[in-house]
C-alpha cells in the first residue's frame, strides 16, 4: 500500500568533545558523578564558532541522500526543523538548500523544539498524500550550546549540537511510516524559554543582554521532567494504539533523548525492557529536535535497526509540544 516511506537517513556531530570533566574545569560547580547520575550524559558535541545550523545539516542531509542514491536537485522540498536556525530571517531552511545547490526545492522551517523531527515528518506526510510533492527531505539540527547560560549549572549541562536527516517520499515499499502524530500546549509552553530577540521583548540591544534574555532558560525542570514523561507515555500508547498495535509489538524505542532517566521512568510505567531503548544521550546530552532523528540514523546504520523492526519514535518538548512517529522499517 502506498504511504509515507523513508528512503535515507543520515547523521553528523561536530568533532569537538565537551566532557562532564570540561565543564569541571571551565569553572561550573558540578561533577561528573552528579550529571551522570541525574541526566546519563557523560559528554556532548559542540560546533566550531564559524559553524552554523545548516552546515550541519547539510553534512546530516548529504549523507541521507546518498543512502537513497539521490542527488540535492532531485528534492522537491525541504523542511528544517529547528530552533536555533543560522538567522531568523531567512529560514535555516534557505541556508541549507542553498549549501545543497537544491535550487529548485521550495524551502521552510519548523519550529517544534525537541519535537521538531516528528512534527515536520508529520507535515511532509500531508504534503505527500496530497501528491504536492514527490520526494522531501526533512532535517533536524541545532546549535543549542549556542543558546546556553555556561553559569547556570541546571540547564548548560544538558545541551550539545548535531543533525539528523531523512529524505521521504510516496511508495509502495522500503521503510513505512505507519503514523505520525502531533500534540501542542501553548497554555504551558513558557517554562522552557528563549525569550531574546522575538517580539514579545526587546530587540537586541545592551539591555536585553544584560539580561541574560538571549539565553535558553528552564524554569521548573523537575516539574518538566514529570510532565515529559506523561506525554512519551501517552505518545507511544497512541502510536501503537492507532495502528492496531501493542507495546510489546514495538522492537525499537527511540523517544527524543533528554534524560535517561526519563527512560527509566516510560520503561517502569510500560514495562518495557531497558535494552529496547536506542540510547545516544550519554554521548550527545540533548540536541532538541535533531537528537531522535540522530539516534534514528545511527540505529539504522549500526545494524540495530533489522527488516521487520517495529520502530516507535516518542517526543517530547518545550512549547510544549509532544507527538511520535511509528515505522515499520521493512
Ligand atoms: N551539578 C550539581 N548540582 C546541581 C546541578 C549540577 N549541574 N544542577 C542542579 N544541581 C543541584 C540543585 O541546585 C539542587 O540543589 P539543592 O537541593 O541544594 O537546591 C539539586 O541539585 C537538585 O536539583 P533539581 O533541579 O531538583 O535536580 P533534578 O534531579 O531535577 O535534575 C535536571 C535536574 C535538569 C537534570 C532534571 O530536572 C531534568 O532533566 N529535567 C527535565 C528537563 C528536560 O529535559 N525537559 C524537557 C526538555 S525536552
Amino acid at each position: 500500500m502506498a504511504s509515507m516511506r523513508i528512503l535515507g537517513t543520515g547523521s553528523y556531530v561536530p568533532p569537538k568533545v565537551l566532557t562532564n570533566y570540561d565543564l569541571v574545569k571551565m569553572g561550573l560547580d558540578t561533577s561528573h558523578e552528579w550529571i551522570v547520575q541525574r541526566t546519563g550524559i557523560s559528554e556532548r558535541r559542540m560546533a566550531d564558532p564559524d559553524v552554523a545550523t545548516s552546515d550541519l545539516a547539510c553534512e546530516a542531509s548529504v549523507k541521507a541522500l546518498d543512502m537513497a542514491g539521490m542527488s540535492p536537485q532531485d528534492i522537491d522540498l525541504i523542511i528544517l526543523a529547528t530552533i536555533t536556525p543560522d538567522t531568523c530571517c531567512p529560514a535555516g531552511a534557505n541556508w541549507l538548500q542553498a549549501k545543497l545547490e537544491a535550487d529548485q526545492a521550495v524551502t521552510f522551517d519548523v519550529t517544534a523544539a525537541c519535537s521538531g523531527f516528528i512534527f515536520a515528518l508529520n507535515v511532509a506526510e500531508q504534503y505527500l498524500k496530497a501528491g504536492t510533492y514527490r520526494y522531501i527531505l526533512v532535517a533536524a539540527a541545532e546549535v543549542m550550546t549556542r543558546t546556553v547560560n555556561w553559569k547556570d549549572r541546571a540547564t548548560c549541562i544538558l545541551w550539545g549540537d548535531g543533525a539528523g536527516a531523512a529524505v521521504v517520499t510516496w511508495a509502495d515499499s522500503g521503510p513505512e511510516i505507519l503514523s505520525t502524530h502531533t500534540h501542542t500546549d501553548g497554555k504551558n509552553g513558557q517554562d522552557l524559554l528563549l525569550p531574546g530577540g522575538g517580539s514579545k521583548t526587546t530587540p537586541i540591544s545592551h539591555e536585553s543582554v544584560d539580561k541574560g534574555l538571549h539565553y535558553l532558560t528552564m524554569i521548573e525542570a523537575n516539574q518538566s521532567f514529570r510532565v515529559a514523561v506523561r506525554h512519551f507515555v501517552e505518545s507511544i500508547k497512541e502510536a501503537v494504539s492507532s495502528n492496531g498495535l501493542t507495546v510489546e509489538d514495538v522492537d525499537w524505542f527511540i523517544p527524543h533523548q533528554a534524560n535517561l532517566r526519563m527512560f527509566h521512568s516510560i520503561a517502569k510505567s510500560l514495562k518495557i525492557p531497558m535494552e529496547k531503548f536506542y540510547v545516544t544521550i550519554h554521548k550527545y546530552g540533548n540536541i532538541s529536535g535533531a537528537s531522535c532523528a540522530i539516534a534514528l540514523d545511527e540505529a539504522v546504520r549500526d545494524g540495530s535497526i533489522k527488516k521487520g523492526h517495529l520502530v516507535c519514535m516518542p517526543v517530547f518538548g518545550g512549547g510544549l509540544t509532544w507527538g511520535s512517529a511509528l515505522i515499520r522499517w521493512e
